[in-house]
């Protein structure tokens, strides 16, 4: 493990965030030093989102992910493991796969022609004896690997070989993960096809209003009422801090989406509903769906009554973010009803979704007001509700994981990022992310001077 805490040194990239009072400094979001450290500190520990496994059901399956800002192949080996293998060949680091997914055994990169196979071993080496004279060591430059695991069917990835778990990482979240992707028997797919777009703007502009900004929805999204095509929201909602910087924020009555629910989502919601009502009282009620959330850093989980669209925020400068969404479908749906909720997420999400419009507007004016000399200096406020979150064990009587408030709008799920952000943060240098993959089959071994 290679932990430190920041020196001083490193105090000028935390100088001015309070999470108590409530004050992130505007640099956070232009500042190089302080992208630099996200992604050497934060990006580099943290479990990532890379895929799911209806992916790459079959072996030799792959697609293409990033890990952090790293390009990645998710790919399924012989064996049927799911392997996480950085996109860089050995020898000079071309990439070695060009195309978003495919099944393959083998990846050849075009530059010199050094080949891999699907559990990232170098497996062909062109002139090996008459320019190498046989004494090249192939066991040394496999392509290297991240860690992977899995909760239910989606695959995470860290560089850092000896940190926690996903399971640890993941702490409370979890049940509140299985409500999303386990409510229905039979599970959760991927629709065919990734979103994929650029939005100028800093990654936490993005995840800060996954984490629960409820607060912008009747001022951002005023054109989706005017046009029916969601409630005027209400004051009534709840705030899950899940502690690792994961949360939900969620508001009571939800978005129309469309004509009246099919038997086919209604029954397993009521069904979901009656369950939870049964193990923790009335308040299961409105646990399903969850609403908008953020699983810490970068990965937006949105939960509503016919799908979930999960969207990653890739950091792609202080001022450019990625993104990535999949859309997720209950398996057991028919082509009709995949094909209707293809076109509603469309509709309202990713690079043609009016509410995603809405708001990336907004983002990118945010970036650009940052961007000058004045903009960017001073603080942002992140203290609304501080001291006045309502707890629903009061209300209801009810004990969940984390900590559940009783709130529409509120900023506590903001304080809580940026508390896991700073420990991070102070954790200094990033892990090494060739410790630890010299596995049985020799497909790594780490080297000495990197
Ligand atoms: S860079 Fe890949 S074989 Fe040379
Ligand atoms: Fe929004």
């Amino acid at each position: 493990m290679n932990e430190t805490r920041a020196d001083s040194k490193d105090s000028h990239l935390l100088a001015g965030l309070d999470t108590e009072l409530g004050r992130v400094p505007k640099r956070f979001y232009v500042d190089s030093d302080v992208y630099d450290a996200e992604i050497d500190r934060l990006f580099s520990r943290t479990w990532l989102f890379v895929g799911h496994e209806s992916q790459i059901p079959n072996s030799g399956d792959f697609v293409r992910g990033v890990l952090g800002t790293d390009d990645v192949i998710v790919t399924r080996d012989r064996e049927g493991e799911v392997r996480v293998l950085l996109n860089s060949c050995r020898h000079r680091g071309m990439r070695v796969c060009a195309v978003e997914e495919g099944n393959a055994n083998f990846f050849r990169c075009p530059y010199h022609g050094w080949t891999y196979n699907a559990d990232g071993r170098l497996v062909g080496v062109p002139q090996r004896k008459t320019s190498y004279f046989d004494e090249l060591d192939v066991s040394e430059f496999g392509l290297v690997q991240a860690r992977a695991e899995t909760y239910h069917g989606l695959i995470f990835a860290t560089w850092w070989h000896d940190g926690p778990s996903l399971v640890d990482e993941l702490g409370p979240m979890q049940p509140y993960l299985d409500i999303v992707f386990n409510r229905i028997p039979g599970g959760v797919e991927v629709l065919e096809g990734v979103h994929k777009y650029m939005v100028p703007a800093n990654w936490k502009i993005l995840s800060e209003n996954s984490a629960g900004d409820m607060y912008h929805l009747p001022s951002t999204h005023a054109s989706a009422v005017d046009l029916g095509l969601r409630n005027m929201p209400g004051s009534v909602g709840h705030t899950i801090s899940a502690g690792n910087g994961h949360s939900f924020g969620s508001e009571r009555g939800g978005i129309v989406q469309g004509s009246a629910l099919p038997t086919e989502y209604a029954e397993p919601l009521a069904a979901a509903r009656a369950k939870l009502v049964e193990s923790i009282g009335p308040f299961g009620e409105h646990l399903v769906p969850l609403g908008a959330g953020l699983l810490f850093p970068n990965l937006s989980v949105l939960d509503t009554v016919r799908f979930r669209y999960l969207r990653l925020r890739i950091p792609r400068g202080p001022a450019m973010t990625e993104v990535w969404g999949w859309v997720f479908v209950d398996k057991a749906l028919s082509p009709e009803l995949k094909a209707e909720v293809r076109r509603q997420v469309s509709s309202f999400f990713g690079p043609s979704g009016l509410f995603e419009q809405d708001d990336h507007e907004l983002f990118s004016a945010i970036q650009e007001s940052l961007e000058g000399y004045a903009g960017r200096r001073g603080t942002f406020s992140i203290e609304q509700g501080r001291g006045h979150e309502g707890s629903v064990r009061d209300t209801y009587g009810v004990d969940l994981p984390g900590e559940v408030g009783e709130a529409f709008a509120t900023e506590a799920n903001h304080r809580a990022f940026y508390r896991r952000w700073r420990a991070l943060i102070e954790m200094g240098a990033g892990p090494d992310p060739l410790l630890g993959i010299n596995d049985a089959r020799g497909t790594h071994v780490e080297l000495s001077g990197q």
